[in-house]
């Protein structure tokens, strides 16, 4: 018997996360609005920021050095890229700004901008070191703003990363600094662009129809071509939409944001995000147990904010009775939980993934009505460990998109190494 099928307290719940197609049309209609308020320089909660890049044509050729400065993973590589939309990566280097056993971090306050920029040319001279190159690509997935492609200020940091003194500060030259007081002086900065255009350029490198590219990971954000510059051709325009805000919070959004270092700020990227999706699972969960609806867990874990991450979360979603579900709940002290629990759990699960598959499906039929010119249907690249490991998920946008655009339904492209293989198309395409 489904004992929780008639839980009021559940339903009510579960009734605040539900969107149904007309809602979604709403949404998709107001990101659409925002984004031409934004192009057109009005305020706005999307941006428009110019990458001075035009998509790829799949003959850019060269080789590069390529950084991905993500979030709390620094990745270097070393990219040839070969031309006919093919490429090849030779070396790569990673390391977290936060060590995993706390021996350092660079992502709190106490960090400076050098520190954090030192640290990352230290790996490029690893890379260097094995197979050197004149170039560097880099992809710094932040809001930022620029008036060439290699040439950027910091706007604000998100996803909970804080140097100080470095809001406002130019990026491409702290980072060549860095460069070169590690001695490399023959390495230049070719290209610095956001994650989403990274996807973009890597994916249109394989296939130039591509004009849209998007992040489903720890963010969320979006990009796409647009004829932004009159007299010249269109370039791809980062819109920053995880901070996209006419969007209906409920009371659990309001507890999330109060958690977070940015209350206020990025509301579409905390209700779809990898980074607070397990957050939001969680402060259900805590709910339900104060309202006794769910047992008290044998341990605290699960009182600490950002203690799920949207991993354990894509376990019990697919299998509440798995292994690795299984393991996640004597981590966190629920192993006690009836089976009928366990359903509730996966229940609440859905409730906060099927609302950010809606939202994001949303937010892509309104760039697509900026964007489409053409019968075809479009075609999005999209990477992130959300896109790519929550089941279900890149399957859900699409159904979602069909509804929103049965028509034409677009078709989604899943686009891996987007941050190295786009950072190099972009050092290798000419300044628009
Ligand atoms: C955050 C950043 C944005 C980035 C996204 C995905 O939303 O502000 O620039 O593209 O995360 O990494």
């Amino acid at each position: 018997m489904n004992l929780f099928k008639h839980n009021p307290i559940l339903n009510e719940i579960k009734e605040s996360f539900r969107l149904d197609l007309s809602a979604l049309q709403d949404i998709a209609e107001d990101f659409y609005e925002e984004l031409i308020l934004a192009v057109n320089g009005q305020p706005s909660s999307l941006q428009a920021l110019p990458s001075y890049l035009p998509t790829a044509s799949g003959k850019e050729q060269g080789n590069f050095i390529t950084i991905d400065f993500g979030g709390t993973n620094i990745r270097v590589s070393s990219v040839t890229l070969q031309g006919n939309g093919s490429w090849s990566v030779r070396a790569e280097v990673r390391k977290p700004l936060r060590d995993p056993n706390r021996e350092y971090d660079l992502t709190t306050t106490e960090t400076s901008g050098t520190e954090v920029f030192d640290f990352v040319a230290d790996l490029i001279a690893q890379v260097y070191n094995s197979f050197p190159s004149s170039q560097i690509g880099m992809t710094f997935s932040y809001p930022m703003v620029q008036h060439s492609k290699n040439e950027a200020r910091l706007l604000r940091w998100t996803k909970e990363l804080q140097p100080h003194d470095t809001i406002g500060e130019r990026i491409d030259l702290m980072l060549t600094e860095s460069i070169r007081r590690r001695g490399l002086a023959k390495l230049s900065l070719a290209a610095i662009i956001n994650d989403t255009t990274a996807c973009a350029l890597a994916a249109s490198y394989q296939h130039p129809a591509v004009k849209i590219g998007s992040i489903c990971g720890t963010g969320h954000n979006s990009c796409c071509l647009y004829p932004y510059f009159p007299e010249k051709p269109p370039v791809i325009i980062n819109l920053e939409s995880g901070n996209f805000n006419r969007l209906p919070l409920n009371g659990f959004d309001k507890r999330l944001h109060q958690h977070t270092l940015d209350p206020d700020q990025q509301h579409l990227e905390k209700m779809v995000a990898g980074k607070y999706l397990g957050e939001m699972w969680r402060l259900i969960l805590w709910e339900l147990i104060q309202k006794d609806q769910l047992p008290e867990p044998s341990h605290p874990l699960l009182q600490q904010p950002f203690a799920v991450s949207s991993e354990p979360l894509s376990y019990l979603y697919a299998d509440p009775w798995g292994n690795s579900a299984r393991q996640w709940y004597q981590q966190a002290g629920i192993d006690h939980y009836q089976p009928y629990q366990l359903l509730i759990l996966q229940d609440i699960s859905a409730a906060v993934i099927h609302r950010a598959i809606g939202l994001i499906a949303a937010s892509y039929a309104g760039i697509l009505k900026s964007n489409s010119s053409s019968d075809e249907p479009a075609v999005i690249a999209v990477d992130g460990s959300v896109f790519r490991f929550l089941p279900g998920f890149k399957q859900g946008v699409e159904q979602q998109l069909a509804n929103l655009h049965p028509d034409h339904p677009p078709r989604l492209l899943l686009t891996p190494e987007g941050s190295s293989i786009g950072a190099a198309v972009a050092a290798a395409l000419p300044s628009v």
